[in-house]
């Protein structure tokens, strides 16, 4: 294929890009969309603080926009994400207890309920586990819910939309580590229990101070033995050149080694468009040109 999307769907996976709203009236922005990517994640418009500003009161402006371009295209979606720690409206920062776990439980049902049939996969937890060596769950309002919370969650997604895949996704468990021993652990039990999940995401962000993972693919091939898909989910490398043209093709080939590795998202188009402040971490530059990392993508595919 001669671009992202159509090589990656030689061999039944998808190629998809976080998509701003804001964006969707930038003509450069919106002819890479187009040519290049099959997949869109809205970068931050299905989150709870833009779906649901106060209780009970749901917005899906922007989120319905990037939804309508993306089918208008061709385009599927991934949705991004129902119950996380951050980026939490007020109102919900200032619950617990029963009271916050029935509003998450609401807020679960009522976004997947919206947006039932549309979408490919959701991110219905994100990043519920700690960094480091205890393997612990992260402290969070939600957590201190209960310990079930995450299945619970899990519950009321697939009640309201059975037709999508269902995803735990987070970030530093790209290798084998506490993190990501734990997260297995879950998805272990999940299974064992008939706790719905199907993937598990891999936000995969990579610096000089968390690289590519020697043992990246490893990591994905014992997950998808767990019999769920696995997802590269907000890909983004920083360098630049060869150096980061090499990592970016390493992830992609460990994504095509693993035959249940079904797709590749990066977060973000050009380098402009980075939620990181500085640096160049995605395929295009500012000005939308491809970069080696873009050629040595697509080479992988
Ligand atoms: C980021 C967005 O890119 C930013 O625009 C926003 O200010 C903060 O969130 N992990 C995730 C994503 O799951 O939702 C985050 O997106 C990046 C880290």
């Amino acid at each position: 294929g001669t671009t992202l999307g159509a090589s990656a769907a030689e061999s039944g996976r998808y190629f998809g890009t976080a998509v701003a709203a804001n964006k969707l009236s930038d003509s450069t922005y919106v002819g890479i969309l187009n040519r290049e990517f099959n997949m869109v994640t809205p970068e931050n418009e299905m989150k709870w603080d833009a779906t649901e500003p106060s209780q009970n009161q749901f917005n899906y402006t922007n989120a319905d926009r990037i939804v309508s371009h993306a089918q208008a295209n061709g385009m599927r979606i991934r949705g991004h994400a129902l119950a996380w720690h951050s980026q939490q409206p007020g109102w919900v920062q200032n619950l617990s207890g029963t009271a916050l776990r029935q509003a998450m439980l609401n807020h679960v049902t009522q976004v997947a309920t919206h947006y039932k049939g549309k979408i490919h996969s959701w991110d219905v937890v994100n990043e519920a586990f700690a960094d480091g060596g205890t393997g612990a769950r992260r402290d969070s309002n939600l957590q201190r819910t209960g310990d079930d919370w995450i299945e619970a969650a899990f519950r009321a997604a697939r009640a309201a939309d059975p037709g999508a895949k269902l995803c735990y996704n987070d970030y530093n468990t790209d290798g084998q580590n506490a993190k990501s021993n734990a997260v297995y652990a879950m998805v272990q039990d999940f299974k064992s229990r008939g706790v719905p999940i199907d993937c598990v995401g891999f936000q995969s962000h990579f610096n000089p101070n968390s690289p590519v993972p020697s043992d990246y693919q490893a990591n994905l091939q014992r997950f998808a033995n767990l019999g769920i898909d696995v997802q590269i989910t907000e890909l983004d490398i920083e360098g630049s050149g060869t150096a980061q043209a090499d990592n970016y093709s390493r992830v992609i080939k460990a994504c095509m080694a693993v035959s249940r590795c079904t797709g590749i998202t990066v977060w973000g188009i050009r380098d402009s468009d980075s939620w990181r402040s500085s640096g160049t971490p995605l395929l295009f530059d500012a000005s939308g040109n491809k970069k080696p990392a873009y050629t040595s993508t697509l080479n992988a595919l």
